[in-house]
């Protein structure tokens, strides 16, 4: 079996959150089950000049973009054994970031038409194409409309993976024929809502849709979660799956990771966390003591992640509570300037850092003791699962990926705190038993074993892929 993976972002060459780990690290847990996956990604500016070293031209082809034929270049690279193609056009992708320009319509239509074009000229002829969010819901559509009845490539099955319904890539519907290419008699096939709807395209188009956990396959049938595709996704229930991530175990290892202050395992479990929260005081300016319990957030500053129930809850829990509390992302202004005053209010407690910077939310994985993550909805998430990996426990809300991978401590057996409504009061009650949690050293200790323990690496996640791939072949 041959899967071409295919996705806008894949670590190590280029990422902007959680899509690039998993398209990153679920093709290596496949290979490793001796099913043949590659990756196809566009070659941006910002992919690292050492990795850039070790590519290999393939092909150059010229793509059609509707009535426009671009240049493609076809770059072959290895890296931990897995290929990764990178599809080159300067035009569209010799760019300052990866997304938000004012053509990605034209830029990811060019992208999705190019992966397919490209099929014929390399030495892995695919069963299955895994295509991913909407920057590549065109790839199920454009096969569907312009390459299922080509001999070549016929028989190949489509498969299209939802990592966030929150961004299904829509557009005027003036643009569907001029840069979509789509004719006028099948644009009913991605009109959703009087615009133009990729992901609702890709959703009718592909062989089967996966999610990124069992919980968010369910959600999204529901109009809270599902920003207005609730309908499409129903009528179309008997091929959507719910299939949880896995994190890379080698790379969030802290037996191993370079990035953190001091290696530690399941034996040394006490002592290392003591010495990486000690040397994240030092670094935050907080005030090294090993007794207060430091609760740490790594996250985009956007509402889905919950961030209002914190805004509601911060200032009286810093007021009331001998605790520490850092917070390292960006996003929204309105959650920024927030916590800048919170910082101002409570100096020796309280520490926001703006930015993506991963070597210090490794550091911060490592050295908390509590990690929060109260999103409103949250399709997976791999925080929670490198907090765990650290010894660091979970709180988190009961919604998508976080309730599939965290269940509460409060019946002896959990791995973290929980909890159910979306309501700020209800997140201060599962912080308060957190906190007493953290008091009763041996308990926690046992609660942080416990944590290190689950598994969350790829092996199941890769099966059930594989499994449904095969199941798709037999069809
Ligand atoms: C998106 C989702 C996140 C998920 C990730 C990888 O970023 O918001 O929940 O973990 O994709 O699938």
């Amino acid at each position: 079996m041959k899967v071409l993976y295919v996705a806008s972002e894949a670590l190590p060459f280029a990422a902007s959150g959680g899509l690039a780990d998993v398209a990153g690290s679920l093709p290596h847990a496949m290979r490793q089950r001796l099913v043949g996956c590659r990756i196809a990604m566009p070659l941006y500016d910002s992919v690292p000049q050492e990795l850039r070293e070790n590519m290999k031209f393939i092909t150059s082809l010229s793509v059609p973009v509707s009535w426009r034929r671009q240049y493609c270049g076809v770059f072959e690279a290895k890296y931990g054994g897995v290929t990764y193609y990178l599809l080159d056009n300067q035009y569209y992708f010799k760019r300052k970031g990866l997304y938000g320009h004012y053509d990605d319509a034209e830029r990811f239509a060019f992208f999705s038409r190019a992966v397919l074009e490209m099929l014929p000229y390399l030495d892995f002829k695919p069963d299955i194409i895994n295509a991913n969010d909407w920057q590549s819901a065109l790839v199920p559509i454009y096969y569907q409309l312009f390459y299922s009845g080509n001999d070549w490539y016929k028989g190949i099955k489509t498969v299209f993976t939802i990592h966030n319904i929150q961004y299904q890539g829509k557009y005027g519907m003036e643009i569907c024929e001029d840069v979509f290419g789509i004719p006028l008699d099948s644009r009913k096939i991605v009109e959703f809502d009087d615009c133009v709807n990729l992901m609702k395209g890709a959703v009718e188009t592909a062989d089967r849709v996966t999610t990124v956990s069992p919980t968010y396959a369910k959600e999204i049938l529901d109009p809270w979660f599902s920003h207005e595709l609730d309908p499409i996704l129903r009528e179309r229930q008997w091929k959507l799956f719910g299939i949880l991530n896995g994190i890379d175990t080698e790379s969030y290892n802290p037996e191993t990771d370079a990035q953190i202050y001091e290696n530690f395992g399941i034996d040394t479990l006490s002592e290392g966390k003591a010495k990486n929260k000690l040397e994240l005081q030092k670094r935050l300016f907080l005030p090294e003591r090993a007794d207060v319990p430091l609760i740490g957030m790594v996250t985009r500053m956007v509402s889905h992640k919950g961030l209002d129930l914190v805004k509601s809850v911060l200032d009286d829990i810093l007021s009331t509570h001998d605790v520490q509390f850092v917070i390292l992302g960006s996003g929204d202004w309105e959650y920024e300037s927030f916590f800048k005053t919170m910082q101002e209010k409570h100096k020796d407690k309280f520490i926001a850092c703006f930015g993506f910077v991963p070597e210090l939310s490794r550091k911060i994985y490592a050295g908390a003791d509590i990690f929060l993550m109260p999103s409103k909805s949250e399709p997976c998430g791999l925080s929670q699962m490198i907090s765990l990996r650290y010894g660091t426990i979970p709180i988190v809300r009961e919604t998508g990926g976080l309730k599939d991978s965290i269940t509460d401590s409060g019946d002896g057996e959990g791995n973290g705190f929980t909890f159910k409504s979306y309501d700020a009061g209800d997140m201060s009650y599962s912080i308060e038993r957190a906190l007493a949690g953290y008091a009763n050293a041996d308990g926690w200790n046992i609660l942080r074993r416990r944590a290190m323990e689950s598994d969350n690496s790829w092996g199941k996640s890769a099966n059930a892929y594989i499994r449904m791939y095969k199941s798709l072949l037999k069809e």
